[in-house]
């Protein structure tokens, strides 16, 4: 029995070497890849240097292959990395050139990183949507303009889709909710204009999702708050307007939600302030207003807490300080009223953190 277990073990191995060692590369696809590599200029690392010789399969910088049929799979190019090259030299990447459409004639590939080149121009390949295997597309970190490819939502095994960093304009395309995979979508720093699509709570396998720093206008969507995986929301630094959905606050795993630097109005919903999942909420730079909510309790957990530059009114809660931890609390230029609760939460907290309200008394500020 053992004899038998060593001898199908020592067989497959054998088998896996001999198969290795037999599919190299098809020459098509090293084709398409010494195209693409033709299009870009990295004068820096000579990590291209590498793509010498007929089987890209084996030592090029950044290509990965699947060993039974020779597909090229991985084109993993990042200009951030503890690679051994980029340590010799000390530096990060740097490339200038497009990313050609060439690439998309590796029908097999699961992943395509071109991320943090700094200077790679011109469009995403609109061809990318054809790729039916790419599950994780990153081109984070370039200088690529035009739009997000109208289909994308067509890369059905998508589960990573990061674009974050660029100069991409246009709107989010309303195809994108069909990506039922999608786990991680990262479009913050680009100039996307028009409204998040309304029904992107569709998105139920996603849990973060960043869209800071852009021109999105409109509110955020309900749908949202059916998204039973989502940890983290970024829609910072845009053009939003509307309230908060309430539902939002009924949250199961939401932990970072941060609207701040919009123009959303209306009240904070009671249960986002007693969610104890939540741990970051930054409101600042907005129109918000009301009271704000007397509903901490004791599990309380907030490294967050920033509501600042709103038209928030009326007295500190009281039950603020009995939350369990309150990292950083900024209620400052608000038209807030009245004493500063006193426990340990608000021990650390200094007077900037209470600073262009109405009436606020009370220490870190002048005594009532
Ligand atoms: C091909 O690349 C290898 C490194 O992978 C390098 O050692 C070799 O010098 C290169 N050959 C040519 C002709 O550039
Ligand atoms: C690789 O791509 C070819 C052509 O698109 C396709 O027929 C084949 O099913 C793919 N193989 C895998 C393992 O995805
Ligand atoms: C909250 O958002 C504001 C406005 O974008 C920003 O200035 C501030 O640093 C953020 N607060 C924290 C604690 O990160
Ligand atoms: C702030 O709230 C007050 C009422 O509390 C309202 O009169 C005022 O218009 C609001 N200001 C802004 C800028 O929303």
């Amino acid at each position: 029995m053992a004899s038998f277990t060593f001898s199908f073990f020592f067989l497959t191995l054998l088998l896996l070497a001999v198969m290795t060692a037999v599919t190299p590369c098809p020459p098509s696809e090293r084709a398409a890849l010494l195209a693409f590599k033709a299009a870009l200029t990295e004068p820096y690392l000579g990590i291209f240097n590498t793509w010498n010789g007929t089987d890209c399969c084996g030592t090029w910088y950044g290509i990965a292959c699947d060993p039974t049929t020779g597909h090229v799979t991985d084109v993993n190019l990042r200009g951030e990395s503890q690679d051994p090259m980029f340590q010799k030299l000390g530096r990060s990447g740097y490339m200038t050139g497009k990313i050609s459409p060439e690439i998309c004639t590796l029908s097999n590939l699961t992943s395509l990183v071109v991320a943090d080149w700094k200077a790679i121009s011109g469009d995403i390949p609109a061809c990318v949507t054809s790729l039916s295997s790419l599950r994780l597309l990153d081109l984070a970190g370039n200088r690529l303009t035009g739009q997000i490819p109208t289909d994308i939502g067509n890369i059905w095994s998508l589960s990573v889709l990061s674009l974050a960093d660029n100069e991409i304009s246009g709107e989010i395309p309303t195809s994108i909710v069909n990506l039922a995979r999608l786990m991680h979508l990262d479009l913050s720093n680009n100039h996307l204009s028009g409204e998040i699509p309304y029904d992107f709570g569709k998105l139920r396998m996603l849990s973060r999702a960043l869209l800071s720093g852009n021109q999105l206008t409109g509110s955020v969507p309900k749908s949202v708050s059916k998204m039973n995986r989502l940890a983290d929301l970024d829609v910072s630094l845009n053009r939003l307007t509307g309230f908060i959905p309430v539902k939002l606050g009924k949250m199961k795993v939401l932990s970072t939600l941060k609207l701040d630097g919009n123009s959303m109005t209306g009240p904070v919903p009671p249960t986002l302030l007693s969610n104890t999942g939540m741990g970051i909420l930054n409101l600042s730079r907005n129109g918000f207003s009301g009271i704000i909510p007397d509903v901490f309790v004791a599990d309380s957990y907030f490294m967050v807490l920033d509501l600042s530059f709103n038209n928030f009114s009326g007295r500190i809660p009281g039950s603020l300080s009995a939350s369990k931890f309150m990292g950083h609390l900024d209620l400052s230029n608000n038209h807030l009223c009245g004493t500063i609760p006193i426990g340990s939460p608000f021990d650390h907290i200094d007077a900037a953190s209470f600073s262009n309200n109405d009436c606020l008394c009370g220490n870190p500020l002048k005594t009532c």
